[in-house]
């Protein structure tokens, strides 16, 4: 049995996502293979193991994740009702290069490979994979230059260039460009935008997801609202031409030879696949497995989806999101995700599934692709004296 602690919650918007990406993977953990230990991370950051209980009822019944912070108790706070024998604390701390333990205790946490499933900020940008490398421990997906790289749109498609891959034009525009919103710098850049874009643009945060911040403008005027919103998530923002077409997205599984399979295509009802047609609205998207696109178009899509994978250092698996001009059938990548959307009816365990990987196998070579990553890289030396011998 390998020990496999799944992650789940955290500190970003997509929180809920994660409940219902991480609830999928539990059911789908081959329980012959693998013991779960569930750490849920709420929305402050602190870690909590969570009861066996929670575990049975989410594989048994169908239960819905959540996560319990009741019992646990810092050294600092501990009172009758917390840290005693009988309620022991739950709280999980990072041990540098020793895994991880419960608060108050010398207790070793059993743990052989971690699974983050943790969506966008302080999940997916590399800042939880630095604390697993700290602890020492083997964990499923993008390390944490990948991730960090996948994150940033802006650094992703100046990667994706460099490596002579096609992506979506763009221009940045950061919050230390403008002394106020309404200053100089925002009609040049409305100027600059007008001249190299035209209307409709999109104006999105360039470290964000679930379409949080992301808006479609369509004229001058209503470029500053866009801006203002989409700096409220963060203090980089893209510019890009509205693609019209199709949104293609490729899942991708491997670490540094990966597999790309055939496309999918998202087909939102809404203006675009915004958070509403994500998660609101039942009938905001259709999903089509295989995309509407001619074969050699989704070949073409798998072999950048496989380079675009690599080129930013996405280990274990992405989804490679693509738009598709639908006149002059350009392809561009719109923006990579090292840790998509898991739940059982999300495009990156389906599109694994149509090609003849089913979701418990895609796990297990997950985990594996883990372990040996991480084996590969407990070969390396970092005692560079030891080179003088
Ligand atoms: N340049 C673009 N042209 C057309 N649609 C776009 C463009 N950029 C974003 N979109 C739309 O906005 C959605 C969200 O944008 P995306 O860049 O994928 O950010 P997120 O990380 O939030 O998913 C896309 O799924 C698509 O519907
Ligand atoms: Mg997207």
């Amino acid at each position: 049995m390998l020990n496999v602690a799944v992650l789940f919650g955290g500190r970003s918007g997509e929180h809920e996502v994660s409940l219902i990406s991480a609830a999928s993977i539990v059911r789908n953990l081959d329980a012959q293979r693998y013991r779960v230990l569930l750490i849920g991370i709420d929305k402050t950051g602190r870690w909590h193991l969570q009861p066996e209980a929670l575990l049975r009822s989410v594989r048994n019944e169908g239960a819905s994740l959540s996560i319990d912070t009741a019992e646990h108790g810092t050294p600092e706070h501990r009172t009758a009702e917390h840290g005693t024998a009988e309620q022991p604390s739950r709280l999980v701390l990072i041990q540098p290069g020793a895994g991880l333990r419960l608060a108050g205790t010398e207790e070793t946490l059993p743990v052989d490979v971690v699974f983050p499933v943790l969506h966008g900020t302080f999940g997916e940008d590399g800042t939880i994979q630095g604390a697993l490398e700290i602890a020492g421990l083997p964990y499923v997906g993008a390390g944490v230059p990948g991730s960090a790289i996948g994150m940033d749109k802006e650094i992703a498609k100046r990667v994706w260039q460099a490596a002579g891959l096609p992506v979506t034009p763009y221009m940045v525009l950061r919050r230390s460009d403008f002394d106020t919103l309404e200053d100089r710098a925002l009609v040049d850049c409305r100027r600059v935008a007008t001249e190299r874009f035209g209307f409709p643009l999109f104006v999105k945060p360039a470290r964000a997801g679930s379409s949080v911040g992301i808006s479609c403008v369509e004229s001058g005027d209503e470029l500053f609202n866009a801006v203002r919103t989409a700096f409220r998530f963060d203090n980089k923002l893209l510019l890009e031409p509205a693609v019209p077409g199709q949104e293609i997205e490729c899942s991708v599984v491997g670490n540094s030879v990966p597999t790309a399979y055939p496309p999918g295509e998202v087909i939102p009802s809404h203006r675009f696949y915004d958070y509403d047609a994500k998660y609101v609205d039942p009938d905001g998207a259709r999903l089509e497995i295989p995309a509407l696109l001619t074969a050699a178009e989704s070949a073409e899509v798998q072999r950048i989806a496989a380079e675009a994978h690599r080129a930013v250092g996405a280990d274990g698996m992405s989804r490679v999101d693509f738009l598709v001009h639908n006149t002059k059938r350009t392809i561009y990548i719109n923006e990579i995700n090292t840790i998509p959307g898991f739940t059982s009816i999300s495009m990156f365990p389906r599109m694994c599934e149509a090609a003849g990987l089913a979701y418990p196998r895609l796990l297990d070579t997950l985990i594996e692709l883990a372990l040996n990553r991480y084996r590969e890289e407990q070969e390396l030396s970092f005692d560079y004296a030891a080179l003088d011998d």
